[in-house]
């Protein structure tokens, strides 16, 4: 599927076209960190003052703006889909054993596991109470849903933890589920919120699904190509953890048998000190390519998504996003 030709913006006029929502999100956000269990101001602020691209946030704005809505809940729930993130990383921090987010130590790096997870859970809950501030059953079934989806991708990876007969069939199931499907409630309930139509609350969410998994693709392979100070997180995390991710699916597929033999032990011990062996065999199968051309296969499938959607600056600045979600350094 190729790219559209339609306009798109850069990820700099993208931020421009929200500046003023996101100041006002990023303030909601700062409000409703408070607790008066100390534990939670610190570790909610070390991760959130650590900034992240807030590229949900912006879906949710984005999505809204491009139907014209002209509420205030959009705001809401943008910082709401915000906080659900970050509890994901939270959460997420742990089961890797990161030591490394957005620059920074992690939570669990300095408070511990148990102290990550329950702030992670302190999240979750408080983006649920802002739900039901809310007042729409309809926004409630999504993010119930979604988060519920969300859990089960996070099992489902950690079922294939060390398995090396993971199929690229059985990680676009996971890719789906622990991220793509965030993505995919941001724009639908931006749409949502503006009253739009069943299809266009389709093609929105649509949209946010391709680009989810465009997104994470992406991640996988900047896991592997990154610079670790432009990305703020440690390269090599994945191999650590013994998952495997599209460019090893594609590395073991297309590796001779002998070498397949030894990238299967190499993902069973999740051996990173064979790091350079695998970045070699990744290489040597073209696999960085073959993983970056269907990301990009997936944000076009985001843009065509789109199509037929009335043209407007915030329609333009979310084919900027899937651009950048394949070509993003961080
Ligand atoms: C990290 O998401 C987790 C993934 C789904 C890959 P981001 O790359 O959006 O993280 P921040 O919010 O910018 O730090
Ligand atoms: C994304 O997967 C996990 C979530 C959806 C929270 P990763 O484990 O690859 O994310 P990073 O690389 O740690 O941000
Ligand atoms: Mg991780
Ligand atoms: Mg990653």
């Amino acid at each position: 599927m190729p790219a559209t030709t339609s306009p798109a913006l850069s990820l700099a006029d993208a931020q421009r076209l929200c500046a003023a929502d996101m100041t006002a999100v990023n303030t909601l956000i700062r409000g409703q960190l408070a607790s008066d269990v100390l534990l939670i101001n610190q570790i909610g602020e070390h991760i959130i003052s650590a900034g992240g691209k807030r590229l949900r946030p912006m879906l949710v704005l984005l999505a809204a703006k491009a139907l014209d809505y002209q509420g205030r809940d959009h705001l809401h729930l943008a910082a709401i889909i915000e906080f659900i993130h970050t509890a994901t990383l939270l959460h997420d921090d742990v089961v890797d054993e990161s030591d490394l987010r957005r620059g920074r130590k992690t939570a669990n790096a300095l408070w511990g596991n148990a102290a990550s997870v329950l702030v992670g859970d302190f999240l979750y809950s408080r983006s649920f109470q802002m739900m039901v501030g809310l007042q729409r059953m309809a926004v409630m079934q999504v993010l119930a849903d979604t988060t519920n989806a969300i859990a089960e991708g996070e099992v489902l990876q950690l079922l294939h933890i060390n398995n090396p007969d993971v199929d690229e069939a059985a990680y676009q199931r996971v890719i789906e589920r622990k991220t793509a499907i965030l993505f995919a409630a941001a724009t639908r309930l931006g749409a949502l919120l503006a009253g739009a139509d069943a299809a266009t609350l389709d093609a929105m969410a649509g949209y946010g699904m391709q680009l989810g998994l465009a997104f994470q693709i992406a991640d996988d392979v900047l896991d592997y190509t990154a610079d670790a100070q432009a990305l703020g997180k440690n390269l090599g995390d994945d191999l650590a953890e013994g998952k495997a991710t599209l460019p090893v699916i594609h590395a073991m597929a297309n590796a001779n048998p002998g070498a397949r033999a030894r990238l299967r032990s190499i993902i069973e011990q999740g051996d990173v000190d064979a790091l350079p062996e695998l970045l070699a065999a990744i290489e040597r199968s073209g696999s960085i390519a073959y993983s970056l051309a269907r990301a990009t296969q997936y944000a076009h499938a985001a843009e065509q998504a789109l199509s037929g959607l009335p043209e407007t600056d915030a329609l333009a600045a979310l084919r900027g996003l899937a651009r950048y979600a394949v070509k993003r350094e961080h």
